[in-house]
């Protein structure tokens, strides 16, 4: 994966857990790299060991650990770094998650060798829609729980996943049926 993924970590566990945590955390991880370079290419089994290290330095459930990624991820990586990419969603949770198909196509003119996730929205009503989400990676459920509630918060709709479908368990693809709920008019 692109460097900023791993670069959106490191930010992430030094704003909330601090400097000496990370160090901690790359040690465990075996990855030796002093500086991620956003647009250059890395092994998508170093991400994966970041997470797994920082699940055991920091005593929580992988889980836990995508999730506050996914959050991290929508709430300050894309929305400080890629804004207007971000604002060319729409203005709503609903609106976003329909152009989300979209949305790398767009990054990926900025990084030409993305292997991107594909998403599909069906069902689409006020308040919910089924999220399908398509991917060649393994475990990152719950990186999308995360983004998913990220977007609640940063469009002030909170929204919950239920997951209903999973790659992981034999599914074709992984399922989340999302629910927002709309601020008083
Ligand atoms: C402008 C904002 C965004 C940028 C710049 C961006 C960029 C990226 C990049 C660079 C990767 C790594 C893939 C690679 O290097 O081959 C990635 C992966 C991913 N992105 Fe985005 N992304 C953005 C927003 C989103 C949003 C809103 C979602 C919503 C669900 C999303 C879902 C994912 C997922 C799930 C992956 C993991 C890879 C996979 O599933 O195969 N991204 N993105």
């Amino acid at each position: 994966m692109y460097g900023l993924v791993n670069k959106a970590i490191e930010e992430l566990i030094v704003t909330s857990f601090g400097e000496d945590q990370w160090l901690l955390i790359k040690q465990k991880a075996g990855v030796d790299i002093d500086v991620f370079i956003s647009n250059e290419g890395y092994s998508d089994d170093i991400t994966y060991q970041l997470v797994s290290a920082a699940s055991e330095v920091l005593g929580m459930p992988v889980r836990d650990v995508l999730i506050a990624f996914g959050e991290h991820w929508v709430l300050n990586t894309a929305t400080h770094g890629y804004g207007a990419m971000m604002r060319s969603g729409g203005t709503s949770l609903k609106a976003f998650l329909i152009n989300l198909p979209n949305l790398h196509t767009r990054v990926q003119m900025i990084y030409p060798n993305l292997e991107p996730p594909r998403f599909e929205c069906q069902d689409v009503k006020d308040t919910s829609m089924s999220l399908h989400y398509f991917t060649h990676r393994p475990g990152l459920t719950d990186f999308v729980v995360g983004i998913v509630q990220g977007l609640g918060k940063l469009y002030k709709t909170p929204a919950t996943t239920r997951i209903t479908a999973l790659k992981s368990a034999g599914d074709d693809h992984d399922i989340f049926e999302v629910t927002w709920t709309l601020p008083d008019p």
